[in-house]
């Protein structure tokens, strides 16, 4: 793939990653991308942003079909994790007169990942850099997504390089949201948001208004994953983060169970039905076979969050165990929530479950649901009511 122009002045030229299927641990569809941005001032060149390791010499090779490696002079580490700082180590050794640029976060961070020998120039807001044409200015955006994490304004070209903020693991040729359709980028801008950055809502927050503030007219915003945003779509996404940041839950219920011997998904099934037909509108996960990516973002929607396991050895399946280990790093705002399950000599399930919930903070509206053995028939009018209870919390 070909270097790719996305501004005056301005280069994409990072990396696909197409057939990435795990993030640490948030299960991608579509692949991600690690987005590289050349700006080439009248006066000197600046790299922003590194790649993966695995694709720093398709990111030097793209650079030097524009200009010279010799000829840069400035490389900005907007952020230290290491999809895309895994390889500054080899890209400063390729790029000879080139200083590394950062936060002071991430100034603490580069020795210890790379050795303590390794030279780099901090800057903060009050620096900018003046290539010739365009000047670089810098923001810190601590925990959006790291402590090191900054965003880079491009002056002269209106664009913002917003790294891990705005962006979504997809793999797409296209370098714009318009390009690919904005459903589809939203969808997964949701997804990356949940499964990313949903814990970090202050901070995030508190990036928004600070780039308001700066005053920098953006025309463009091109993240550090996935496709970027131009023209009406600067203001649909910064609106769009805002509601991601504000909202609480959409009335709709997520149910997520596991299962041993097919028990614990009729008392979900029963469950959502009674749901639907009350208007409610529900999600709903096996543990065993759904990404918990999927699930994560159905639990960032919902109002109420029901959880249902058999019960094994006197506790939760292992899957809803490690459903709420991931959970748990993510921070969801707190959500109503309820516990059920099935059970045959012993229960213990619904325990674990409405534990899990009380750790995350989540609110245990309502009574465990136990059904020993399978749900017959006069089961049914039991799970109803217990259905009828999400029914009132939610509404
Ligand atoms: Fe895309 Fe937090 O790294």
């Amino acid at each position: 793939m070909e270097p790719i122009q996305i501004a005056d002045r301005i280069h994409w030229v990072g990396a696909l990653d197409p057939d990435l299927r795990d993030f640490h641990g948030f299960e991608i569809e579509a692949g991600t991308t690690y987005n590289s941005y050349l700006v080439v001032g009248d006066d000197s060149v600046a790299l922003v942003d590194g790649v993966n390791l695995a694709f720093v010499d398709e990111l030097l090779d793209r650079v030097a079909r524009i200009v010279p490696l010799d000829s840069i002079d400035h490389f900005v580490v907007n952020h230290v994790e290491p999809d895309h700082a895994g390889g500054v180590a080899r890209i400063a050794e390729a790029l000879p007169n080139a200083t590394v640029v950062c936060s002071a976060g991430a100034g603490r961070a580069l020795p210890e990942m790379f050795g303590p020998d390794f030279a780099f120039s901090v800057v903060g807001p009050d620096d900018s850099i003046d290539l010739g044409g365009a000047t670089l200015r810098f923001l810190p955006m601590p925990m959006v997504h790291w402590p090191d994490s900054m965003f880079t304004y491009v002056d002269g070209a209106g664009t913002l390089l917003s790294n891990d903020a705005f962006g979504q693991h997809l793999s797409a040729e296209q370098r714009w949201a318009d390009e690919v359709g904005y459903d589809t980028v939203l969808d997964h801008t949701d997804l990356y948001f949940a499964n990313i950055l949903m814990g970090l809502k202050g901070p995030i927050g508190k990036a928004l208004e600070r780039v308001v503030a700066s005053g920098w007219e953006i025309d463009t915003i091109a993240p550090s994953h996935g496709v970027g945003w131009r023209g009406e779509g600067v203001a649909l996404i910064l609106d769009h983060y805002r509601a991601l940041i504000e909202g609480e839950g959409d009335g709709s219920v997520a149910i997520i169970h596991s299962t041993a011997w097919g028990s614990t998904p009729r008392i979900a099934e029963r469950i959502a039905a009674r749901l639907e037909e009350a208007g409610i509108p529900v999600r709903s996960f096996d543990l065993g076979t759904s990404e918990k990516s999927a699930v994560t973002l159905a639990v960032m929607k919902a109002s109420f969050v029901a959880m249902g396991s058999p019960t094994l050895h006197v506790a939760m399946l292992p899957s809803n165990a490690a459903y709420f280990q991931y959970l748990r790093g993510l921070k969801p705002s707190p959500k109503k929530a309820g516990a059920f399950g099935s059970y045959g000599w012993s229960s213990g399930a619904t325990k674990q479950i409405r534990e899990g919930f009380e750790t995350l903070g989540f609110d245990v509206a309502i009574d465990d649901l136990e059904v020993k053995y399978r749900p017959l028939d006069a089961d049914l009018p039991v799970i109803d009511a217990w259905a009828d209870l999400i029914v009132d919390a939610v509404k």
